[in-house]
């Protein structure tokens, strides 16, 4: 629980460092003249979630489509709306690194500063993912009582560099999981995490994960409204 309250002081921060900024940004950009002018800009660590949305733009033809699917190996791309800001800063980084290793992804992040890199996440992430109050509990499976130490029992992480896990597509975590399993994604914690998992329990795991709500959400698409820094839609 102290984690969470850590977490979420640091996105209050965040984001009322943001609201000024965003408020006085003229609509309409994204040409590519405007993502080339806002690139030069000096490097800070406030994010900035306009610059975000405009460096963002390819982003979306991937994780801005509702259900879009890698197609080799065939899993849905992941869901960002809603994670961890500083989740996404890590993975980001571990892209361009080659820390992670997935060529597209790879691509993508190669040509992004440190300052991008803060900036889309920022944008990504939009509203953090918050319990809801009333929301039964399901109980935790037995497979993933180890998990929700980091990832919380409703899938929502306890601390910042942990990702959420709560309505992530049930085929992009199984890749996931599957590959620490394999140690074809490297990581220290979830590499040993995932090494003794049958493949029963990785089912019941994303079986659970993805079913919790609120949860992670498909992206929406580029200039129909700003970043919603509002509560989430019950409907997804
Ligand atoms: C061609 C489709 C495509 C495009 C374009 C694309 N992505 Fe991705 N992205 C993917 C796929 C597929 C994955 C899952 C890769 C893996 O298994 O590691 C992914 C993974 C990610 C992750 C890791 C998510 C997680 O839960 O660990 C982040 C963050 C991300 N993308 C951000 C971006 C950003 C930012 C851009 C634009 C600069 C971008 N992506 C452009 C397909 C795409
Ligand atoms: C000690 C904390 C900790 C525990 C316990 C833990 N994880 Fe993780 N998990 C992490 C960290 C840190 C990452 C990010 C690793 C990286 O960058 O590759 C992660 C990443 C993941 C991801 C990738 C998410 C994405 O968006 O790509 C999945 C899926 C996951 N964990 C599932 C599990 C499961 C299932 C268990 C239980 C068997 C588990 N974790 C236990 C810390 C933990």
């Amino acid at each position: 629980m102290a984690g969470r309250s850590l977490r979420s002081q640091v996105r209050y921060s965040v984001r009322a460092a943001t609201t000024a900024f965003k408020v006085g940004v003229a609509i309409g950009l994204g040409s590519l003249a405007a993502a080339t002018a806002v690139a030069q800009q000096p490097t800070t660590t406030t994010p900035d979630l306009h610059r975000g949305q405009v460096l963002s733009y390819t982003c979306l033809g991937c994780h801005g489509i509702q259900g879009y699917r890698n197609a080799y190996p065939n899993y849905a791309v992941p869901r960002l709306r809603g994670q961890s800001e500083q989740y996404l800063i890590n993975a980001l980084h571990e892209y361009k690194s080659g820390q992670r290793d997935y060529p597209t992804m790879r691509m993508q992040a190669m040509s992004l500063s440190d300052q991008d890199i803060v900036d889309i996440a920022a944008y990504f992430s939009g509203k953090p993912l918050a319990a809801a109050a009333t929301a039964p509990t399901l109980p935790v499976p037995e497979a993933a009582q180890l998990c929700v130490s980091c990832h919380g029992p409703e899938g929502i992480a306890v601390a910042p560099m942990y990702p959420d896990l709560a309505g992530q597509h049930a085929s992009y975590l199984t890749r996931a999981i599957q590959e620490y399993h394999n140690k074809d994604r490297q990581n220290p914690i979830m590499d040993s995490m995932a090494a003794s998992l049958t493949q029963a329990d990785i089912a019941t795991i994303v079986d659970y994960f993805s079913s919790l709500r609120p949860g992670l959400r498909t992206e929406p698409r580029p200039f129909f409204g700003w970043p919603d820094h509002q509560p989430s839609k019950a409907s997804e």
